[in-house]
């Protein structure tokens, strides 16, 4: 399920609004689009939990600049069940980035709360937040961020080694093979196009099973067919591991792979689509 509420209040007392899809007639393959009911509820998958993986209640974000502060997330809230793909679109500057970072644990809100998998992440301290970070959390980007003095098998079991296991390789050579990458583990990431590198960093953003994928335009510098591919990818975990993915993207070739597309505008929620 997922839930949002437009300015001003938090699900599901207040609806956001709900409007024709954008993007309708661009799906390539069965998960057509549908306009959201009212009240932007998107029924969870079959085994779900009952309480969202993550839910942002009447969040405002101020980032700090030298002259005036820049409003960046202004009351939104928001809730993502278990296992749902979503994507979260909005031109650049409407707050995808900061949205992201606040449900990682990266960042805080200047108002409200974020609860990511029942905590709330301003009620940690340093070494809290690392743990939660650490077992909860993967994060991919768009310019791949993969260690480029480290093997593909080396990035992959980084995240495993940070949290003390001394034996990380197998588990990094299993999650490569998941991503279709079993064969490269030895090369180094100037020996891969850029859909090898951002498979390199789905498999090291998932390599500890983190309970929800946060993708900041992972398709941004790939062409269409390779982003598609990495989509599709991150469509096939969502299912089969029941991974939360939140995305943002510009793309509109998201809509065929994605459970719900949640429109952002000026740091607010505009509206829910469900998929
Ligand atoms: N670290 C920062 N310091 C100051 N302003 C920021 C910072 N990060 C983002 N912003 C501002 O916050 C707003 C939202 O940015 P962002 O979340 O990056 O949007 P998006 O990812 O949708 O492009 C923009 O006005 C941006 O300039
Ligand atoms: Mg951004």
């Amino acid at each position: 399920m997922i839930e949002a509420s437009a300015p001003g209040g938090i699900a599901p007392h207040v609806r956001p609004q709900i409007e024709s899809n954008p993007y309708r007639g661009t799906a390539s393959n069965s998960y057509s689009m549908k306009t959201l009911e009212s009240g932007a509820r998107i029924p969870p998958a079959a085994g779900d939990a009952a309480a969202p993986i993550l839910s942002l209640q009447s969040v405002t974000k101020d980032h700090n600049t030298e002259t005036e502060p820049v409003r960046a997330l202004s009351n939104v809230s928001l809730a993502v069940e278990a296992g749902r793909f979503v994507a979260l679109v909005g031109r650049s500057g409407c707050g995808k980035s900061t949205l992201l970072h606040l449900a990682g644990a990266m960042d805080f809100p200047t108002s409200g709360h974020v609860i990511l998998d029942g905590i709330a992440t301003d009620s940690l301290n340093e070494t809290g937040l690392t743990h939660l970070r650490r077992e909860k959390v993967g994060f991919i980007f768009q310019s791949f961020q993969l260690l480029h003095t480290l093997s593909v098998a080396e990035n992959v079991e980084l995240p495993l080694l940070l949290a003390g296991n001394a034996r990380p390789r197998r588990q990094a050579l299993e999650r490569l093979a998941a991503v279709g990458l079993a064969d490269l583990s030895d090369r180094m990431p100037h020996q891969l196009s850029g859909g090898q590198m951002q498979r390199v960093a789905i498999a090291r953003a998932l390599v500890h099973s983190p309970r929800i994928l946060l993708a900041d335009e992972p398709t941004g510098n790939l062409d269409s067919t390779t982003g598609n591919a990495i989509l599709e990818l991150l469509r096939r975990i969502s299912l089969e591991q029941q991974t939360t993915i939140l995305m943002a993207t510009h793309s509109a070739e998201f809509s065929s792979f994605v459970d719900a597309v949640v429109r952002m505008r000026d740091g607010r929620i505009e509206g829910v689509l469900r998929c």
